[in-house]
């Protein structure tokens, strides 16, 4: 459904070889599903975890990025002299050194760039880079390259990119490709069937993912043998890539990744830095580590384009969907990707005529790359808020307007089935759970602090499946081994893996380790994205799992001399079901103690055929507008999310939480600032780059899995959630905004300014009607906003539930 092309290693369809002997579905569970603990948890928090960026070899060399300060510029000459003379420097390249032409930014089988380019389309495209001792003497002998640069005029808004005399950031103009079209039925008959129809223009900001582990690599040669250490997201990725542009065989390029700090989708795409690090490590025969410093992370290594959505729906009185027009506009950036949200006003709704137009153009600014659910909060934040405003034209609820439009089938030509339609479960459960329709009811409030409630609804259009391989070892003593090649991006997969093991073999969790994400040692996986690690990998393991016990079994029936039919595996031990007397531990098999090690291999089954299989979500939030300061509070936040089985439920609340406060990111704090002037990011740092923090997130948030193992789409019967889980969220917040307000706002974030701006055009609207109050109430507004600041200062200490300190007043506005 979605055209990512980065969640798989290449374009190829993905196939698996076929299990012996099929595993699964579990009737009951004992581990799978209740709250374990990260099995790694004591060496992240210790310090013990040696991420990539915490690699030291013996003789490493550092290196550092000379990037074009200029926003559009041709690149006239280049002078790495002095440089080459300061201290410590062991090697320059620039476009002009040996084995750097090689062609970058590969969308659709196209590039469209280079490792270094003659023209660098945004502030923070590369020139040249250093290796040096250390990494001081690296990044001073960058300040002492001469370049000479021809500016060239540029474009940063994607509405103004489309003009014409815009210039030109790639030859054929600026949009990508061709538009992307979805549509069904006839929407204009779809629109004169409609009683009511609404239609309004929505904007979501540039997001960064501002990981917190930077961007970057390590690498080591062994004679013609590479060894990369990268924080990636999949390492069997990595390792295609840089076979490809160094020649080398896939054998001979080893990357490792076993631990890395957040990627959200910016370290699914194979990053320059780490040819750079692979070329000059060659260069200089020593290992050469190469990291961004946060400022490059900011501008050069992805984002969650800016959209701008409109959308026009059309129901009957009765609020029955007649038809949707969407058109979205977005940019890439610099170099060619996708920048489409028109997948969820596609399918989210039952509705039988669509037309949704998706156009991505290029700015002179960094490139996009997959960001959690790629173009889905932009579209939730647009669709969502127009279904709500629909409701309220129809005077209907909003949660039965949804209600009222659930699909069971992805609305495509032979309109297959969902295997685990929930988006209903999601929505009911969830406003139970949340109080809704006593929440909805309530009205604002008379002071200047309204309330108001908001939901929104979501799915995703990503389902994964094969190829996954894994290992299970089961030593002697009753100890196992799980051996994948997924990256655990945070998301908890040596956990659930772990667990699956556990669950199936009986072996204690703590008596289970697991090798991944080494292109070396452990077994073929696609990258963790897409939110489909679980979905593709944990079929794999519980197969490999199930291997060992098929084995186990046998040897055991010859050991205890009963037909393996007769026998039982509880726990931790194998019986005869007709003689009790007749059973065995499983570390006390004999043939298991002769043979050191009994070894499973599991792979990944294909998905069923004319099914589909998306997860499916609602959220439900309350607000607090202050209405004199513009700030807002998020009191509450209550996520309904189907994926399918939960495997390990600490992790699965958790990844609702962090999918809520990077929601709560693109809908009230974030935002990529670029200078109208010089195009330059002005806010590329963590202190004027507003990421959420605890006291930006609701003080009390709910995680309401709907917990329906889906058996029929694979062995495990679990689902993506990472993605789901940020869908819907900004939508939310800004139909509880727009319902404590009686304003609606289209444009996130929902900075203070914002509000303010809202509140005091709608209210110049209503004292155009009575003005003779209005001194008299500014003055008296006056008043009180100064006893309510007396009021926040006397209560900054004060804790709020949960034991979180009050929200400090935002300083989010430029
Ligand atoms: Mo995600 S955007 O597939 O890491």
């Amino acid at each position: 459904m979605t055209d990512r092309h980065d969640y798989h290693v290449d374009g190829t369809p993905p196939e698996t070889p076929a299990n012996d002997t099929a595993a699964g579905p579990w009737s009951t569970t004992t581990v799978v599903g209740t709250r374990q603990p990260r099995v790694d948890a004591y060496e992240r928090l210790s310090g013990a975890a040696i991420y990539p960026h915490d690699v030291s070899l013996p003789g490493m060399l550092h290196g550092a990025i000379l990037r074009c300060p200029h926003a559009h510029a041709r690149v006239l000459s280049i002078d790495t002299t002095e440089a080459e003379r300061m201290p410590g420097v062991r090697a320059i390249i620039t476009g002009k050194s040996p084995g750097t032409d090689i062609p970058w930014y590969e969308n659709g089988g196209a590039f469209s760039g280079k490792l270094f380019d003659e023209i660098c389309r945004h502030e923070g495209d590369e020139v040249a880079v250093v290796a040096a001792e250390t990494p001081h003497q690296a990044v001073d002998a960058t300040r002492a390259i001469k370049v000479r640069y021809e500016e060239l005029p540029f474009v940063i808004d994607h509405t103004a990119a489309l003009e014409s005399g815009a210039p030109a950031i790639h030859e054929g103009g600026n949009v990508v490709g061709e538009p992307r079209v979805r549509a069904r039925g006839d929407i204009a008959a779809g629109f004169a069937e409609a009683d009511v129809i609404v239609e309004r223009t929505y904007r979501t900001e540039c997001q960064i993912h501002a990981t917190m582990e930077p961007h970057g690599s390590v690498a080591r040669w062994d004679g013609n043998r590479l060894t990369v250490w990268d924080s990636t997201q999949g390492v069997f990725s990595v390792q295609a890539n840089l076979a490809r542009v160094l020649a080398m065989p896939l054998s001979n390029v080893r990357v490792i990744g076993h631990y890395m700090g957040g990627g959200f989708g910016s370290k699914l795409e194979t990053g320059k830095y780490t040819v750079y690090a692979a070329i000059l490590a060659r260069m200089t025969a020593r290992p050469v580590k190469l990291f961004l410093p946060r400022e490059d992370c900011m501008t050069s290594t992805g984002n969650r384009p800016a959209n701008t959505m409109t959308v026009k729906i059309g129901a009957r009185s009765d609020g029955s969907l007649t038809a949707i027009e969407y058109r979205s506009l977005g940019s890439c950036g610099a170099y060619a990707d996708g920048a489409g949200t028109g997948a969820l006003p596609t399918y989210l709704y039952q509705v039988a005529n669509v037309h949704v137009v998706d156009t991505t153009v290029y700015t002179n600014a960094g490139k996009a790359r997959a960001m959690r659910a790629p173009g889905v909060p932009q579209a939730a934040w647009a669709l969502e808020q127009a279904m709500d405003e629909l409701a309220a034209e129809l005077e209907m609820d909003p949660l039965e307007l949804r209600l009222k439009n659930i699909p069971t089938t992805l609305q495509v030509e032979h309109n297959p089935p969902f295997t685990s339609p929930e988006l209903r479960a999601c929505l009911e459960t969830g406003s139970e759970a949340f109080g809704w329709t006593e929440s909805f009811a309530r009205e604002p409030g008379d002071g200047h602090l309204k309330r108001g409630v908001g939901l929104a609804a979501g799915m995703w259009f990503y389902a994964g499946g094969p190829p996954s391989t894994v290992v299970v070892k089961l030593f002697a003593d009753g100890s196992a081994n799980v051996n994948m090649g997924a990256s655990d991006i945070g998301c908890g997969t040596k956990t659930w893996a772990a667990m699956i093991v556990a669950e199936e073999l009986g072996v204690p969790l703590d008596r289970i380790t697991v090798e991944h994400a080494d292109t070396a040692t452990t077994q073929y996986a696609t990258p963790s994205g897409g939110s489909k690690t679980v979905p593709s990998d944990s079929p794999a393991v519980l197969a490999a799992a199930r291997s060992v016990k098929l084995q186990l079994l046998s040897f055991a029936a010859d050991q205890l001399e009963v037909p393996v039919d007769d026998l039982s595996y509880v726990d931790f031990e194998i019986g005869s079901r007709s003689d009790s007397s007749k059973r065995i531990p499983v570390p006390k098999i004999e043939r298991l103690g002769r043979r050191g090690v009994v070894l499973g291999t599991g792979y990944r089954d294909p998905n069923p055929e004319d099914t589909v299989t998306f997860p499916f979500c609602a959220q439900f939030c309350e607000v607090e507008v202050n209405t004199r300061t513009g700030e807002l509070r998020i009191l509450r936040f209550l996520g309904a999310h189907d994926s399918g089985r939960v495997l390990n439920r600490l992790t699965f609340d958790n990844q609702v939480f962090g999918g809520m406060a990077m929601g709560i990111g693109l809908g009230v704090t974030e935002e990529r600032v670029l200078d109208r002037q010089t195009g330059k990011m002005v806010n590329a740092n963590f202190h004027d780059y507003k990421i959420p923090t605890m006291l930006d997130v609701s003080a009390s948030h709910d995680c309401l899995p709907i917990d329906h193992p889906d058996n029929a789409f694979n062995s495990t019967g679990a689902k993506g959630l990472g993605e789901p889980a940020t869908i819907p969220t900004a939508a939310a917040v800004g139909n509880a905004v727009a319902r404590a307000l009686g304003v609606r706002i289209t444009d996130a974030p929902l900075t203070p300014r914002r509000i303010l701006e809202a509140i005091s055009a709608s209210s110049s609207r209503d004292n155009a009607r009575g003005s003779r109050d209005a001194a008299a109430s500014r003055k008296s507004d006056l008043r009180s906003a100064e006893a309510d600041f007396d009021v926040r200062r006397e209560s900054r200490g004060e804790e709020a539930p949960g034991g979180v300190p009050s929200r400090r007043p935002s300083r989010k506005e430029a």
